[in-house]
């Protein structure tokens, strides 16, 4: 039977959901839209023939036509509405950052404990060709052990949404580092073999976005809101395996930079970079340096697809997402981390306990 999608969130991210799931007609139906805003949600419902625009979330949520519900409003909502879907026995794909902080990431990681539901978080770079064709050289050995690593997102001129929720932390919890640093976190750390992080060092620095200076195309602005998180952030996480991983993000720096996400992996065998659609492995043979260079295929299918797909596959044969409720809160562990240590200006432990 097809799966029945309930969407909470009708903005950027919930119309991009729709899009990829009104795709997938032979697996699943969307069967019902919600918005805080509800005209937004009935325009979403024209678009995409969603039958029912429901009041609420909570009413989305019990509806007896819904299996799962795909969660996308700002951050600070996350935890409130996937805990209540988990609780009502609906399976739940939920934006990232998993929480707005790691004490909410902690509370979706046991209600998600305490029930055979799928919980899942959106992390579509993950279902990227060229990292998905890293990932298979990774798992062949190719690389051999991963002992180091770097990725960030350096954009010059990017802050979305000035004054919105993007920018105020008590609805985002931060800015770059917690927006576009998570997918590079989640990236890396995937690519890794998931390691577990036990330390972190880090700084973060709000240079532009309280000067009203590099603000981006995402998002409208309002100039009577409030900015109040990080434009850049930049830190070192250590593994309990010895291996290590630098993070840099930006959302607005005066720098030489492509506006590409990147992951360099470096191994004992071989070392693989990433960089927007390309990419490289790279090795030593025959006492000289090779290089194989990666590429996304022109034909290729949008990641996110890929992304909805394996959901609705979880749903039916009860499998565990490789975004995980765990890996979420990883996430959301070390972020906290990270605002904590430039807070402080130490080294942070990780706070395992649940
Ligand atoms: N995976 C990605 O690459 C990606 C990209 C963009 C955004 N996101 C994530 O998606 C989420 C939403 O971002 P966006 O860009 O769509 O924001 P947005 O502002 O465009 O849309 C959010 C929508 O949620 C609605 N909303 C707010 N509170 C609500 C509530 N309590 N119940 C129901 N609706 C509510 C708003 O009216 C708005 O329409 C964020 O968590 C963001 O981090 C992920």
């Amino acid at each position: 039977m097809a799966i029945r999608i309930g969407i909470i969130g009708a903005g950027n991210i919930g119309s991009v959901h729709a899009a990829q799931f009104s795709q997938l007609g032979e697996l699943c139906q969307i069967t019902a839209i919600t918005d805080v805003f509800l005209p937004l949600a009935e325009q979403r419902a024209k678009e995409y023939g969603i039958a029912e625009v429901l009041a609420s979330p909570e009413a989305l949520i019990q509806s007896d036509n819904v299996d799962a519900v795909v969660i996308g409003v700002p951050n600070q909502y996350h935890a409130e509405l996937a805990i209540q879907a988990i609780e009502a026995g609906k399976h739940v794909l939920l934006e990232k950052p998993m929480g707005i902080n790691a004490d909410a990431a902690r509370q979706i990681l046991k209600a998600s404990r305490s029930s055979d539901r799928v919980v899942m978080i959106a992390h579509q770079m993950r279902w990227e060709s060229v990292p998905m064709q890293i990932k298979e050289q990774i798992d062949r050995g190719e690389l051999g052990h991963i002992y180091t690593a770097k990725t960030g997102w350096y954009r010059r001129k990017g802050i979305p949404g000035w004054g919105t929720w993007f920018t105020r932390s008590d609805q985002s919890g931060g800015g770059p580092l917690i927006d576009i640093g998570v997918h590079m976190l989640d990236l890396a750390l995937y690519l890794m073999g998931n390691p577990k992080p036990v330390s972190v060092y880090g700084a973060t620095y709000a240079e532009f976005g309280p000067k009203r200076k590099g603000i981006g195309t995402w998002g409208k602005p309002n100039w009577d809101g409030i900015y109040d998180v990080e434009d850049l952030a930049t830190a070192l996480i250590k593994m309990d395996n010895g291996s290590t991983l630098s993070l840099e993000v930006s959302w607005a720096v005066h720098m030489d930079t492509d506006n590409t996400p990147f992951v360099h992996l470096m191994g004992t065998e071989g070392g693989a970079s990433y960089r927007g659609a390309q990419g490289k492995l790279l090795t030593e043979k025959f006492n000289k340096p090779m290089e194989v260079p990666l590429s996304k295929p022109e034909n290729d299918e949008n990641e996110r697809l890929r992304l909805s797909r394996h959901f609705l596959s979880c749903i039916q044969e009860g499998k565990q997402p490789i975004t995980s409720a765990m890996s979420g809160f990883t996430n959301n562990l070390v972020l906290d981390a990270i605002y904590e240590s430039s807070r402080t200006g130490n080294e942070v432990k990780l706070d395992w306990n649940l």
